[in-house]
């Protein structure tokens, strides 16, 4: 048999070259490929070098599972991310851009752990223990039993950690953490990694929760290798517009609870306030009708949250028109440019877009497809909906109109506001009393023609 060949694979993106390079040629990614010792070859028992492993007890799907304990933090907007509250010797992700508030954040939770009876260990290796006594004292924490550590070297943490046996441990950040059994600085691929998996292992082996904090890079991913989110239970993205005051916690991957469910705060002088109603925060002033702005009825995680779209449509001075969009999809918004386009005649060409979603939230759902059409077709034709008009509906290349899930709750999320109209797709799947008056269409041509006029 020959000679297995050595591999080389980039921690960040997993890919495997035959040879060495500082660059990795499909990430880009720079000084992240090493050398891995080559697989045996041959079937399982001679790769095992033929010993027998000890036999595993197997068991059925169907038994008692009791769902895992959990500690509610009192933070409501946290505790609804985690999938209602924090799950004990669970590891927990937290990344968003420099100054976005995860440090603010996390003080805030571990001392609402704190005074909720849990002890609380929280380690900066960024900012100087008074520069942190100081941000909790401004944020009138100062009396919380919160124990707080400067450190940098993850051998003294995890000594320390073992000696305390917190419950929840908070390491600010692991982008700062190195282990002295890892040849290379902080911050590289392999100290994040190194460090990760020690703190989450630990996590495990200790009951402990800990809480990371990771730096994103421009590209917006935590900054270091991909396998850091594969190791934790948990993935939150704190995100927001720096010239906002909202705040977002996403949750993106939730071993213990639904992802894609979103917590809003509200960074005040005194620090992350939560927003219970975020429908009524992300709707601008909405008395006057206004074209180009339609509001549409999101579904984020497990709630409905009103959202404003706003678009500009104006005559381009470049032989290429602009396409701007903030808070939603690029490549989505070029697809609903060339349905109008295709199915109902309505021509962008020669025309500058400018898509907004005001408040700085993001959408990611197809069910806004209906609510950017409309805004688009209102700045181009210069034709306000009435204000208290909400928008739902995904579109398909052929102009035609599909439904969307929880159909109910988005318009009774809309009749709780104050709005009284629903533009949405024909079938959609309507409760006995929809609480509002509702304008069925079958495609986009219905709402070119029979809304606007146009066409
Ligand atoms: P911080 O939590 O340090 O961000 P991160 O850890 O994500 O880098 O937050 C820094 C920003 O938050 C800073 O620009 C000031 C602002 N801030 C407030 O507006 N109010 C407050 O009470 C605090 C503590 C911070
Ligand atoms: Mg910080």
């Amino acid at each position: 048999m020959a000679k297995a060949a050595s591999r080389f694979v980039c921690s960040e993106c997993g890919a495997v070259t035959t040879k060495w390079s500082g660059q990795c040629d499909s990430c880009g990614a720079w000084n992240s490929i090493s050398e891995e010792a080559p697989l045996a070859q041959g079937p399982g028992k001679q790769a095992l070098g033929g010993a027998r492993g000890r036999r595993m007890r197997l068991t059925d799907l169907g038994q008692d599972e009791a769902p895992p304990p959990r500690a509610a933090s009192g933070l409501g907007e946290l505790d609804r991310v985690l999938g209602g509250g924090l799950v004990p010797a669970s590891a927990i992700l937290v990344g968003g851009d420099p100054g976005i508030g995860k440090s603010t954040l996390l003080l805030q939770a571990a001392a609402s752990f704190a005074r909720k009876g849990m002890k609380a260990v929280y380690i900066s290796g960024e900012e100087a223990s008074a520069q942190v006594r100081l941000r909790a004292q401004r944020l009138g924490l100062g009396d919380s039993p919160v124990k707080l550590g400067t450190e940098t070297n993850l051998r003294d943490i995890l000594t320390t950690l073992e000696a305390e046996k917190p419950d929840i441990a908070v390491i600010d950040s692991i982008q700062t953490m190195w282990l002295d059994t890892v040849e290379s600085a902080p911050g590289s691929v392999a100290q994040v990694r190194a460090a990760a998996h020690e703190l989450t292992t630990f996590a495990k082996r200790h009951g402990v929760s800990v809480v990371l904090v990771g730096h994103v890079t421009k590209e917006g991913q935590i900054a270091g290798p991909r396998v850091v989110e594969h190791m934790v239970d948990t993935v939150l993205y704190f995100e927001g517009e720096r010239g906002h005051q909202f705040r977002i916690l996403r949750a993106v991957k939730n071993r213990f609870g639904p992802a894609a469910e979103i917590g809003v705060f509200e960074m005040t002088g005194d620090g992350l306030a939560e927003v219970e109603n975020p429908s009524a925060l992300f709707l601008s002033d909405r008395d006057r009708p206004a074209p180009g702005s339609v509001v549409f009825s999101g579904i984020e995680g497990t709630r409905p949250v009103l959202v404003e779209f706003q678009a500009l449509v104006a005559p381009t001075p470049h032989a290429q028109p602009r396409r701007t969009v903030v808070g939603w999809d690029g490549g989505r918004l070029a697809m609903i440019l060339a349905v109008l386009e295709a199915r109902c005649g309505i021509p962008f060409a020669g025309l500058d877009v400018y898509l907004n979603v005001a408040g700085g939230m993001r959408v990611s759902e197809p069910a806004a497809d209906l609510a950017v059409a409309a805004a688009l077709l209102s700045a181009r034709e210069d034709h306000a909906l009435p204000p208290e008009t909400v928008v739902f509906g995904e579109l398909s290349l052929s102009g035609a109109l599909r439904p969307v899930s929880q159909t109910e709750n988005r318009l009774k999320e809309a009749a709780k506001l104050g709005f009284t109209q629903a533009l949405l797709p024909e079938r959609s799947k309507l409760g006995p009393d929809a609480g509002l008056g509702v304008t069925a269409l079958p495609d986009l041509a219905a709402l070119v023609g029979d809304v606007f006029g146009a066409g």
